[in-house]
């Protein structure tokens, strides 16, 4: 008989593990990822300043009280446009720095889980580490759930069927370029909805796809909500929104 803990397996020092810890519900944490969390040394998370981070807030039914846990505090999130150069100068200084405290810790010997929301290589935070730390220390990247995938399936909405071409956005387009992408496709998912979904569902309805699209906030957590785009009345949404547009390929 194979125990949990063989088949999840269990931390080495000295390693960075990227943990993806799902879309949300716990349960959807794969057994490697829920063995990490639960034998590193020192959990490490991206949050917003004085929030408790996404991804921490996932894993936490897996995290005891006295943990050791590092904070990695984003000194600007939605403060400043991404494409302002003083955005990018401050979030790269703020990655080399975490990079550098990870790297302390793995230095000394301990195994660091740094916790992912979804996959850690899907738009993950994760990403900016692992490119600065594989080339210097063992890094294991452990596949997570996405947020999409546990969106579709909790909105009983099959993304692709036959052939469909997927094509994955992001809110932040500009509206044209939403549109002309989205009449190029089969099945769309739009990720970064959040501030931005007023366009979204814009570009959704000249596209004339507002009868498929589906609306899903905090898809698979306890306060989850899911309806047709069209009876989304909301100018904007929470940091988790997606939308999502079904292909209608072969359904045989
Ligand atoms: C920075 S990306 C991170 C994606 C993540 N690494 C993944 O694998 O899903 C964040 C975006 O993913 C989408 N997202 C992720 N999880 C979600 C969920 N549970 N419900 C709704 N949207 C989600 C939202 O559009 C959110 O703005």
């Amino acid at each position: 008989m194979i125990t949990l803990e063989t088949l999840a397996g269990k931390a080495q020092g000295g390693t960075l593990y990227g943990i993806g810890v799902g879309p949300g519900d716990a349960r959807y944490m794969t057994l490697r990822a829920a063995g990490l969390v639960a034998s590193v040394d020192v959990i490490a998370y991206f949050c917003k300043r004085g929030m408790t981070g996404n991804a921490r807030s996932i894993a936490a039914p897996l995290i005891d009280r006295g943990r050791e846990e590092i904070r990695l505090e984003y000194p600007v999130t939605e403060e400043i446009p991404v494409c302002d150069p003083d955005y990018a100068s401050q979030i790269s200084a703020f990655y080399t720095d975490a990079a550098g405290r990870l790297a302390g810790l793995l230095r000394d010997g301990h195994s660091v889980g740094l916790l992912a929301e979804g996959d850690p290589f899907f738009y993950g935070s994760c990403m900016h580490m692992w490119r600065r730390l594989a080339a210097d220390f063992p890094v294991e990247i452990v596949p997570g759930v996405t947020g999409m995938s546990g969106c579709w399936t909790k909105a009983n909405v099959p993304i692709t069927w036959g052939d469909d071409i997927l094509t994955v956005l992001t809110g932040t387009l500009p509206e044209a370029e939403l549109l002309a992408r989205l009449r190029q496709t089969d099945a769309a998912v739009i990720m970064k909805v959040g501030r931005h979904l007023a366009k979204v569902r814009r570009a959704v309805e000249a596209a004339g796809l507002l009868e498929r699209a589906v609306y899903i906030e905090r898809g698979t957590m306890p306060d989850e909500r899911i309806m047709p785009l069209s009876q989304c009345p909301a100018d904007r949404g929470p940091y988790f929104s997606i939308v999502m547009i079904p292909g209608q390929g072969r359904a045989l």
